[in-house]
This record gives C-alpha cells, structure tokens and sequence, in this order.
C-alpha cells in the first residue's frame, strides 16, 4: 500500500536545486523516517516542522509528523507506530 517518493523540485519551484520529497501516486499511503544523532533541547524551544506545496487539486489527503525516541525499528515504520 504504500507509494514510492520522488526527491524533485516540482513542476514550478522558485529554484530546480530546491528539491523535496514528492509522493507519485493518488491513493496511497506513503511514510518515511530518518534517524539523527541524540541531542538536548533542555532549556531551549525544540521547533520541529515540515512545508507542503500542492501541485494538483486534493480530494482528501493528510500528513503528520512523528518525532519518535530511538529504539523503533525504522523498517517498520508507518501509521501503527505511535
Ligand atoms: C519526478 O519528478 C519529475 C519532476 O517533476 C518528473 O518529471 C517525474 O515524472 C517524476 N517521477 C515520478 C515517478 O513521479
């Protein structure tokens, strides 16, 4: 079920070099996770977004964040992860 991304700048962009992830299939879920290094926010505000350009008319559609500690098995990341 889930959808393959392509790493574009889109159909218009202000710069070709500016590229994103891009989902390439109506109808499917897509997910993807990247792990970093430990850090500390203490004491400080942790600001963690994303941006989303629409290039066609959605039906229905979403997207959420998960910020997740380290010990998930990225492998089977998805929508069941918490
Ligand atoms: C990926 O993006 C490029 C640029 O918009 C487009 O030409 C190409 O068809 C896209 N590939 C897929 C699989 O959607």
């Amino acid at each position: 079920m889930a959808g393959e991304w392509n790493f574009t700048s889109g159909k218009w962009n202000e710069d070709s070099t500016d590229k994103g992830i891009q989902t390439t299939k109506d109808h499917r879920f897509y997910a993807i996770s990247a792990e970093f290094p430990e850090f500390s926010n203490k004491d400080k505000t942790l600001v963690f977004q994303f941006s989303v350009k629409h290039e066609r008319k959605l039906d229905c559609g979403g997207g959420h964040m998960k910020l997740l500690s380290g010990d998930i098995d990225q492998k089977k990341f998805g929508g069941d992860i918490p």
